[in-house]
């Protein structure tokens, strides 16, 4: 059965072939068949279907693809946060608390919390997500949380490799080989991609060579690879993800020359899958997150120079219970427009097409034929909106493989 949205006053596909940039379509419509795009252009040209829904003039984008996420976990860190705005800074440290917290909590609990989370992000527009592990950091809680994860999504991360705890602390040698050898075993059957939390400045995280060690295992079970880097410090993080060929380094607040050299080198000498052009391809994405730099009030990431090197960039929120706890994409669009200079298309192209990108995803993050039907209604004339009414909530309806959500 075929199915016209029809009455979309602007339509952005990502499409190439609608034109530079967000591909953008008005007075639009959009026939899905079978859960995928089987038909964008101007209404007036729309081919006959079985059904139609009118959406009264709004603002269609492709769903948003939140390409980092920590949304399986128990407890919280209010008060950590209250402290970071009377001046306390952000080290991870209070990771520890979060692990105890999730070690402490039923399945039942964890997986009734990363339910409520995936379902806030998709009532705000997020049709894909990626969920990482990391607040187990023992084999039984590490793999629980995949195993929960993985009913909530297939972009699953292994990041037994977040810190080092505490009861490891004097055998650091030891957590990594449990975190290479036991635990990668029981996880890696969860999970598609292997990350680590590279930060020499954060002393519960991991160096070079550890961060080396935790990826190349994970490659070697045949995980695919993502770097926590460059959050705290300049850290190696960014030059080991495009060594490994890791599809997305993310945080990249504190950068050097070399690293985002790095970064344009690894998709060759053309550009990447930056607005109006190609798909995903074999580079590293750089993904900000600038929600973080939000709630642990630090300088954000420099995103033009990132641009202005040709690097793809991704947006994605760093739903976590420390570092920043919220879920919302469109407030990401609008710290990225606002602290980081991208433009308003820039900035949802990285947050569509961008988080398709780091996720190595073609069928995600635009709306090409053959593209998945995940669509994110506006109640707006334009996508501007996202960041022009900030904290409005502006996602009046959200299709998932064809269907209402
Ligand atoms: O991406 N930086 C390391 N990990 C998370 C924060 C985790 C936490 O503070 O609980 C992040 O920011
Ligand atoms: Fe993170």
């Amino acid at each position: 059965m075929s199915m016209l949205l029809t009455n979309i006053v602007e339509l952005v596909t990502n499409d190439p072939a609608h034109g530079d940039g967000l591909g953008i379509v008005p007075d639009a419509a959009v026939v899905v068949q079978a859960g995928r795009i089987a038909w964008t252009g101007p209404a007036v040209s729309a081919p006959s279907t079985d059904a139609a829904v009118d959406l009264g003039g709004r603002c269609v984008i492709p769903g948003f693809v939140d390409s980092h996420s920590h949304t399986v976990f128990a407890g919280d860190r209010a008060a950590e946060f209250a402290a970071r705005m009377t001046g306390e800074p952000y080290t991870g440290g209070g990771i520890a608390t979060t692990v105890a917290a999730t070690r402490a909590a039923s399945e039942d609990t964890l997986r009734a919390r990363g339910q409520a989370l995936v379902r806030e992000m998709l009532a705000q527009g997020t049709t894909t997500v990626e969920i990482k592990s990391g607040y187990g950091q023992d084999v039984v809680t590490e793999s629980r949380m995949l195993r929960i994860a993985r009913e909530l999504t297939p972009e699953t991360t292994y990041l037994g490799a977040h810190t080092v705890p505490a009861e490891y602390a004097d055998d650091r040698a030891g957590y990594l080989r449990l975190v290479t050898g036991p635990m990668l075993a029981a996880c890696a059957p969860h999970a598609r991609w292997v990350d680590v939390f590279c930060e020499p400045a954060a002393p519960t995280a991991f160096d070079e060579d550890e961060s080396r060690a935790v990826l190349r295992a994970g490659l070697r079970a045949g995980l695919l690879a993502r770097v926590h880097g460059n959050q705290l410090s300049a850290g190696p993080g960014v030059r080991l993800a495009v060594e490994v060929g890791a599809a997305s380094v993310d945080h990249c607040t504190h950068l050097t020359d070399a690293d985002v050299d790095a970064l344009a080198g690894s998709w060759g000498s053309g550009p990447g899958p930056t607005a109006g052009g190609g798909g995903p391809g074999p580079g590293t994405v750089a993904t900000l997150l600038p929600a973080v730099e939000f709630s642990t009030r630090s300088p954000y990431p420099d995103a033009r120079r990132l641009l202005a090197a040709g690097v793809p960039v991704a947006l994605a929120t760093d739903c976590n219970p420390g570092s920043g706890y919220s879920s919302s994409m469109s407030f990401v669009v609008a710290l990225a427009v606002r602290e980081m200079r991208m433009s308003p298309a820039e900035a949802l192209w990285s947050a569509t097409a961008g988080g398709a990108a780091a996720l190595r995803r073609d069928d995600v993050g635009h709306l090409r034929v053959g593209a998945r039907a995940d669509l994110t209604v506006l109640d707006a004339p334009s996508h501007t909106y996202l960041a022009y009414r900030p904290g409005v909530p502006l996602v009046s309806e959200v299709w998932k493989d064809g269907n209402r959500a």
